[in-house]
């Protein structure tokens, strides 16, 4: 694995390797990796011929009260878990000023329209103008076949999908399973702000999105009522629950009675940590997915 700090290197080494006929296969992360991070990596290995991982701490995407400065940074491990997986070609982690060297109020920004005003939008506003706008700079440097997304983050995968349709970028997105830890808590680098008894805690928000998608595919259809439960459920646990909504799975608008296909979406603060996660359910297969 090859570690490369600047765009024009970078190239040069995919300059080569599309020279060769290979595929390009892009993770992009934030580092302090853990086996979501890698999951998607063995993802992206079994489409493309040539693995890339980024790690960036992108700042565009905090806004001026939130945890850039104390976002886990962890190079040494994050690059010894990209060695030990055997598929990574390149690992890019370029500095802030490569990124943006025109300064972050200075910077052209891709802004996805209604889709990124909402839960974790409205929650974080200006988060996926950085995030959309750090993808598209990530696919424009890289510009690889495929690249590979967690649907953990589902409305990130969502607005990361819409960018790339209305801008044609010419990329396939992928999403990927959620990985959990065994009591279910979706693995994030987040979860490392938990205090023990916190992390204790912390597998009552995918007991309530198990509790919710169980009433669903049961037939209950009075989402507002399931969303009021599961709220009284996660403030008792200890959350500050931010949002727990039953959606419509292609248009995030609150889901209809008749909808086949939702999302049930998350996020609570539990302590320091804010966490997300969501449910798939299908009602025309009557089949979940997590
Ligand atoms: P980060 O939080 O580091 O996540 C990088 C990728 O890993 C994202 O696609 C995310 O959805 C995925 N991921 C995180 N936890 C996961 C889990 N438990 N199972 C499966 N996949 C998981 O998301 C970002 O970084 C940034 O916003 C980024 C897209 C890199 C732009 O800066």
């Amino acid at each position: 694995m090859k570690i490369i700090h600047s765009i024009q290197e970078l190239r040069k080494e995919l300059y080569m390797r599309r020279f060769d006929k290979e595929r390009i296969s892009f993770v992009p992360t934030m580092g302090n990796l853990h086996e979501g991070h890698i999951s998607l990596i063995h993802k992206a290995a079994e489409k493309g011929d040539c693995v890339v991982a980024s790690i960036f701490v992108n700042p565009l995407q905090f806004s001026a009260n939130e945890d850039l400065e104390s976002y886990p940074r962890t190079p040494e491990e994050d690059e010894a878990q990209l060695i030990a997986t055997g598929c990574v070609d390149f690992l890019f982690r370029p500095r802030v000023e490569e990124v943006y060297p025109v300064g972050q109020e200075n910077h052209t920004v891709v802004e996805v329209p209604n889709i990124s005003d909402v839960y974790c939008g409205a929650s974080r506003p200006g988060h996926f103008r950085g995030v959309a706008t750090v993808v598209c700079k990530l696919l424009n440097i890289v510009q690889p076949d495929f690249a590979v997304f967690g649907r953990k983050d589902y409305q990130q995968l969502m607005v990361i999908e819409k960018m790339v349709e209305d801008l044609c970028l010419p990329v396939k997105i992928i999403g990927a399973e959620t990985a959990r830890a065994d009591d279910g808590l979706a693995l994030s680098s987040r979860n490392g702000y938990l205090t023990e008894e916190e992390r204790a805690t912390a597998s009552n928000l995918y007991k309530a999105l198990t509790e919710a998608k169980d009433a669903i595919l049961e037939g209950q259809a009075d989402f507002k009522g399931i969303e009021t439960r599961a709220n009284q459920f996660l403030e008792q646990a200890g959350f500050k629950p931010d949002y727990f909504d039953i959606c419509n799975g292609k248009t995030l608008e609150p889901a209809l009675r008749s909808d086949q296909e939702l999302v049930i979406l998350a996020a609570a603060h539990l302590g320091k940590a804010r966490l997300i996660d969501n449910f798939v359910v299908s009602l025309s297969s009557k089949k979940e997915d997590s």
